[in-house]
């Protein structure tokens, strides 16, 4: 029978307990539930609700229920709907009616968001370290290119030029505002919702406070409606991730386009590559393509959960129990990027030689041949001009600025002197960049051991 069955004149259909029931991926949370409530149980014996030795009692059943399913020989049963009942019904059956005072002052309702933010904060902390894994790789490798010259690019077009570690820098940023909304979403998720009841809290002298004391969250859910039927704290996590899935995204897309032909800037380790079953010659980037692709599922997680909260009335909903596998998929998902996505970048083979040819290629230090000549008292848009003229004149004659002999400079402008070639080398260009943030060895090796304090001490 239906632990909620005293109401009903007869058994629910098969149907509907399938559709109702959640076991099937809420049993995920059976550690935190039970965990749950051992501390509710704990603080019903302290405030003479339930007696002591029935608490003893009670909590000693739940830990021998969670070292059992621990072991694998539990078997959840659909017609108790969620794991919620099915533990409590499991209890019932080792230990016998004491467990049916378990219940007392609580709800499914602010048991359920109890669970699922225990299980958010355990995540979170998974995730962060992680997360700092791959920063840790990012910066390792920076640290070693802050003199590989590759060009920088705007719309795709070659622009200036700039370093790798320059560019992975950049990622390390993304990451480290990544960590940081984690934290956020942490802070957001450590409020206690037990106590809410169903919606009203309850006329038992409940202490939530020794509740969240002994769970570790650090406030309580303010007003029992909203402890209910708060789910902001899923979707700070859902955005928080599909942020940091975005940014995996980008990078792939770069990781893709560096490892074609056309570009040859990295090869990825044949470890972390595929081949192709028709075409011999093929070595695919399959992780990046697929990391850039589980964007997809990650992004619909989150609007997914937010047109289901859209029109909810207060308090509890069944419509929410749609929130655990969309949380759960995008948790999943992304604890199987970072790891892959870090070991594929940290065995990439960087081909600094092309990246220097790339950018000696294209013009980039078009910008620096502009800001020679204003160096020399000539107006910025004139310089401009006169710069523009003259990569005309090297697109023409195929040649770089570099290989364009003095006197061509000086006929289309006396100013020009043989200095020019220095002012508009490659490293001249990436080094005089001293601007904080820039590209120069100076600011970008600055810049990693900022980032190397970030991940001594995060937050
Ligand atoms: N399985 C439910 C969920 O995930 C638990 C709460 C059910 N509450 C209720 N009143 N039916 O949301």
């Amino acid at each position: 029978m239906k632990l909620w069955g005293g109401r009903f004149a007869k058994e629910t259909d098969t149907l509907t307990d399938h559709f109702n029931s959640s076991i099937s991926f809420d049993a995920r949370l059976y550690k935190h539930d039970i965990l749950g409530s051992i501390a509710h149980v704990a603080m019903l014996a302290k405030q003479n609700i339930i007696s002591v030795d029935d608490g003893k009692l009670i909590e000693q059943g739940l830990l021998d229920l969670l070292s059992d399913i621990e072991k694998g020989t539990v078997v959840f049963n659909e017609k108790m709907e969620d794991i919620h009942m099915n533990i409590e019904s499991l209890l019932i059956d080792r230990i016998g009616d004491v467990a049916k005072r378990m219940h007392t002052g609580r709800s499914r309702n602010d048991q359920v968001a109890l669970d699922v933010r225990m299980y958010v904060r355990d995540e979170i902390t998974e995730l962060k370290t992680m997360l700092l894994s791959l920063m840790d790789t990012l910066v390792s490798i920076a640290a070693q290119h802050t003199a590989t010259i590759m060009p920088g690019y705007t719309h795709l077009q070659r622009a200036q030029p700039i370093t790798f570690g320059h560019h992975l820098m950049a990622y390390f940023e993304m990451l480290k505002r990544d960590y940081k909304r984690l934290t956020f979403t942490y802070t957001m998720t450590n409020a206690l919702p037990l106590g809410s009841g169903a919606l009203a809290t309850t006329t038992y002298p409940l202490d939530r406070d020794f509740v969240a004391e002994s769970l570790a969250f650090d406030s309580l859910c303010e007003n029992s409606l909203d402890g209910v039927s708060d789910r902001d704290f899923c979707l700070d996590l859902l955005y928080t991730i599909s942020t940091l899935m975005m940014h995996l995204s980008r990078f792939s897309e770069e990781i893709i386009l560096w490892s074609s032909h056309e570009f040859r800037f990295i090869e990825l380790d044949d470890a972390y590559s595929t081949g192709s079953s028709i075409m011999p010659q093929k070595k695919n980037p399959d992780i990046a393509e697929l990391v850039r692709g589980k964007s997809g599922r990650v992004y619909g997680n989150l609007i997914s959960l937010l047109t289901t909260m859209k029109g909810l009335p207060l308090a509890y909903n069944k419509d929410m129990q749609e929130d655990k596998e969309r949380i759960f998929d995008s948790i999943d998902t992304l604890k199987m990027c970072l790891p892959i996505f870090n070991q594929m970048i940290k065995t990439m083979h960087v081909c600094d030689k092309n990246m220097y040819k790339a950018a000696a290629g294209g013009f980039t230090n078009a910008t620096d041949a502009a800001d020679y000549l204003v160096k020399k008292g000539l107006a910025f848009r004139d310089a401009h001009e006169v710069i523009g003229k003259l990569v005309l004149h090297c697109v023409t004659e195929n040649i770089s600025l570099e290989e364009l002999p003095l006197e061509v400079y000086q006929s289309i402008h006396p100013i020009f002197e043989d200095d020019i070639y220095e002012a508009i080398s490659l490293a001249t260009c990436v080094n005089e960049r001293q601007v904080k943030g820039g590209p120069s060895m100076q600011a970008v090796c600055s810049h990693i051991d900022k980032a190397r304090v970030f991940l001594t001490q995060p937050e």
